[in-house]
């Protein structure tokens, strides 16, 4: 089977029972492989679900070996309300106890980074820190993440490829600037569909009704109308698990 697999869960607690237990697995084979768990995530609803999945009671995950990327980012400063990176900060990173182990965290943009400046220079950046970690890879291999998690917006939008942008054709970029992002704000820095792909395993977290029509489309339409979420599903295939919750769900038949 080289479909996606779709979880869906009753309500949030078992969402996140589930993610923990996911995110534990890929640390373990992360750390089978290489020193770190090199994983990448989004903005979003994420860092608020991570923090409910990871830092409760359970057996905690090895933070100390996490090098943590992002998915995508905004172009502006690092402690302004917009950024990913101060999202993630807030609502997971400052929570985890020190005793836990502190993870390395690759911010995107710069300290002082914002809606002035060409994007594709925090791109260029961005690219080559993932190069220095991702190395042994050749220059011209893409990154192989452990682990990319992402949202998926209730237009199909997942990490800042949005549906029908001209980036969705991007075959050798591992990271990509937009200036004309159709949700605000509009520039933005991405990782490209080709680095989502190459991921060893990648987990989409989407809930609530807001997202049930678009889901019917990822999932019950012919090619899921080309969506960028539809897109990772295609290139990465059972490499791809989505939690979700019922009211996201209702209506799907693919199972
Ligand atoms: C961004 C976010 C974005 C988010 C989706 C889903 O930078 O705009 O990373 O891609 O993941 O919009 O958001 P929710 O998880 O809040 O539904």
């Amino acid at each position: 089977n080289t479909q996606p697999h779709l979880y869906t869960f009753p309500g949030k607690a078992e969402l996140a029972e589930n993610l923990r237990q996911y995110i534990l697995k890929a640390e373990t084979a992360a750390l089978a492989r290489h020193d770190t768990f090199r994983l990448a995530v989004s903005g979003g609803s994420l860092p608020v679900i991570l923090a409910e999945a990871l830092l409760g009671d359970s057996p905690a995950s090895q933070f100390g070996k996490w090098d943590i990327f992002f998915a995508d980012e905004r172009a502006v400063p690092l402690d302004h309300a917009d950024s990913n990176y101060y999202l993630l900060k807030e609502e997971f990173l400052n929570k985890i106890p020190t005793e836990l182990g502190t993870p390395s965290v690759h911010p995107i943009a710069e300290k002082h980074a914002n809606q002035d400046d060409d994007p594709k220079q925090l791109a260029d950046l961005y690219q080559a820190d993932l190069k220095r970690t991702f190395t042994g890879e050749g220059s011209d291999t893409l990154p192989a993440f452990d682990l990319i998690l992402l949202g998926c917006g209730p237009d199909g939008h997942t990490c800042s490829l949005f549906p029908g942008h001209g980036l969705l054709n991007e075959k050798t970029a591992w990271v990509a600037a937009i200036s004309d992002s159709p949700k605000p704000p509009p520039k933005r820095i991405t990782l490209t569909l080709p680095v989502v792909a190459a991921a060893a395993q990648i987990a989409f977290v989407a809930t609530g009704g807001g997202k049930k029509e678009i889901m019917r489309d990822i999932f019950d339409s012919e090619d899921g109308r080309g969506l960028p979420s539809a897109l990772v599903n295609q290139a990465a295939g059972d490499k791809v698990s989505w939690f979700t919750d019922s009211p996201a769900t209702e209506g799907v038949a693919y199972s």
